[in-house]
This record gives C-alpha cells, structure tokens and sequence, in this order.
C-alpha cells in the first residue's frame, strides 16, 4: 500500500516546540502537511515565555523542504485559541488537523494541591483543547472534513500519584473525544486520543535512563495514522510508546439484574457485578443504556 501522504492538508499541532508536539510536527509536514507550530515556550511547568522553542521547529520544517508557520499564543486562553486557528486560516487557507498536544505539569499529592496547581493545568490541557479546537469546528463542518487527536494519558485513565490535577484533565479529553466523535461523524470529522508515553522533558526526570527506549519519534506513527483520511475510526484511544500501540477502550461487566435491589444484594453479588468476563463496549450512552433495559428483561 501506498504512504499516507497529506499533501496541501493544514495542521495545527499545538505545543510543537519541542518533545512530542515537534515530532508529530516533523512527520506531517515530511508528508507533505502545512503546519502551524504553536508553543508558548515555558518550561514544564507553564511559566515564562519564549518564541525560541516554536521558531525552531519551523525553521527545521522548512530546512527540510517543508511548510510551517510558528505561533506563539497560549491554548489557555479562548483568545489564544482563536488566534491559533486564525493564524492557520490566514496562512494556509484552511484546517484540516488538530492535534492537541500542548501540556504542563504541576504534581503534588491532593492532600497539598492548592488552586495555583489545579487551574492552570485544567487550563492547559482540557479548557486549552475546548478553546484551540471551538473555533475550527465551524470551519471543519463547513468543508465536511476534520481530523482530531487528543493527547491524554495513562496518569489521568489508570490512575497516578501525585497528579490528581493533571489526571483529571487528562480524562476530560477522553470525555471530550467521545462527545465530539458523536457530534463530527456526520460532518467527516473524526476524533480519537493518545496516551503516550515518551521520553521528554517532562518526563526524563521522573524516570531517567528507564526512557532511553521510548523517544517521541514511535508516539508519532500512531498520531500521524489517526490524523490521516484513512483513518477508519473516531472516538478511540490508543495507549502509545516505545513501539508498542494498544487500544484502551471502557467496557461494562454483564453485571447483576434485580428487580427488588437491596444494599445486601449488593454485597452478596458484588463479584459477579465486578466479573470481567463477557464484557461489553458500548458506543455511545444509548448502547449502554440499552445494556441495561436488556438486563430488565
Ligand atoms: P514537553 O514539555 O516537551 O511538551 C509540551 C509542550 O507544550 C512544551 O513545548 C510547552 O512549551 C508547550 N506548552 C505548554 N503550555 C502551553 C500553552 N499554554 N500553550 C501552548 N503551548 C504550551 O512534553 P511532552 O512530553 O512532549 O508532552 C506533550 C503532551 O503529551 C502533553 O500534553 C503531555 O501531558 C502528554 N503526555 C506525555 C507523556 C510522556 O511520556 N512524555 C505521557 C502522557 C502524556
């Protein structure tokens, strides 16, 4: 089969300065993608500022034969966001791709999280991916054509210490995959997520040397796939890193069925309510709803 090119298609890979972001940024305009690198340039944690970590990134594009414009805006902002695809609109013409990508970290255990770590992070990744994303939905509904990917991860899906903050924004936009592959199928837009994992500045020093394996360029293929026309599915999340890509899907337990339901029945059934076998996916709510009027009988 032949490459999957993405020739004179737009994308918008936010937080594309440097680790993940940059390259996924690489790859698609290899392929033939007009790219709008945006990164704010801060460090891990969201402060400072800097044009650098965008710029240099274009410049590698376009050293490479590619096409790129930078942008420096935060996705923290509805008007950073706005000026995201704003700037994708004057330079390119149109917007074919989203990829959210652009994150910050500021763990500490729940017990000392104070707001100056919760809001900024819920800013960044889950309201940053509501304001980057809003404003090229019209524009994607238009042209009848869209693709999404939304950077999650396994800290906020399975559960890690010390990230209640980042956690909780990291399964809102598995929250937000879900809605918007429901309310884009009709218009060709699709819309899946990443959980990856990847040797970066924002992990190196977490986990050092155990990273060596795992660099940016295998989270990428994944990204890019789900960000090409042939991409077959909307909705979905992939976990992804060193090479290895799996899907991560929420299933629900056959369960128990009571017409009568009593706290103890509760307790007298609760392994077979927890049993995992024959397990369902549901698409959409109304297929979970359905699992449940069957059981009703
Ligand atoms: P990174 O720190 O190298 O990249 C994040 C980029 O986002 C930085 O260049 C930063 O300047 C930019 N950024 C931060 N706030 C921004 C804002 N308000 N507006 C625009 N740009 C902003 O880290 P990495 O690892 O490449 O992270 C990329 C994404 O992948 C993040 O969403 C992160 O949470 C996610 N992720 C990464 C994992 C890993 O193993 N590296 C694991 C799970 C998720």
């Amino acid at each position: 089969m032949a490459d999957l090119g993405f020739d004179g298609k737009v994308a918008i890979i936010t937080g594309a300065g440097g680790g993940l972001g940059r390259s996924h940024a690489l790859d698609l305009a290899k392929r033939g993608a007009l790219i709008v690198v945006n990164d704010l340039g801060g460090s891990s944690d969201g402060t400072g500022h800097s044009e650098t970590a965008a710029q240099k990134v274009v410049d590698e594009i376009k050293a490479a034969g590619g096409e790129a414009v930078a942008n420096y805006d935060s996705v923290a902002t509805p008007e950073g966001g706005a000026n995201i695809v704003k700037t994708a609109v004057d330079s390119f013409g149109r917007i074919d791709i989203i990829i959210n990508n652009a994150g910050i970290l500021r763990d500490t255990s729940f017990k000392n999280m104070t707001p100056d770590q919760v809001n900024p992070v819920l800013d960044v990744h889950l309201r940053g991916a509501f304001y980057v994303t809003q404003p090229a939905w019209q524009i994607m509904r238009d042209q009848g054509y869209g693709r999404i990917v939304n950077t999650s991860s396994g800290a906020g899906i399975f559960g890690n210490f010390g990230q209640a903050n980042y956690g909780a924004a990291k399964m809102g936009l598995v929250g937000l995959t879900r809605v918007l592959a429901i309310e884009g199928a009709k218009h060709n837009i699709k819309v899946n997520c990443i959980a990856p994992v990847a040797k970066t500045r924002m992990t190196e020093e977490l986990f050092g040397d155990a990273m060596d394996k795992l660099s940016p360029e295998l989270v990428t293929p994944t990204v890019t796939f789900l960000a090409h026309e042939d991409c077959p599915v909307s909705g979905e999340v992939y976990s992804v890193g060193g090479g290895r890509v799996a899907r991560i899907f929420v299933g629900v337990t056959p369960g128990h069925y009571q017409e009568d339901l009593t706290p103890e029945a509760v307790r007298d059934n609760f392994d077979k309510i927890r049993d995992e076998s024959g397990y369902e996916v549901p698409g959409n709510l109304n297929e979970e709803m359905m699992l449940a009027f069957k059981a009703m009988g």
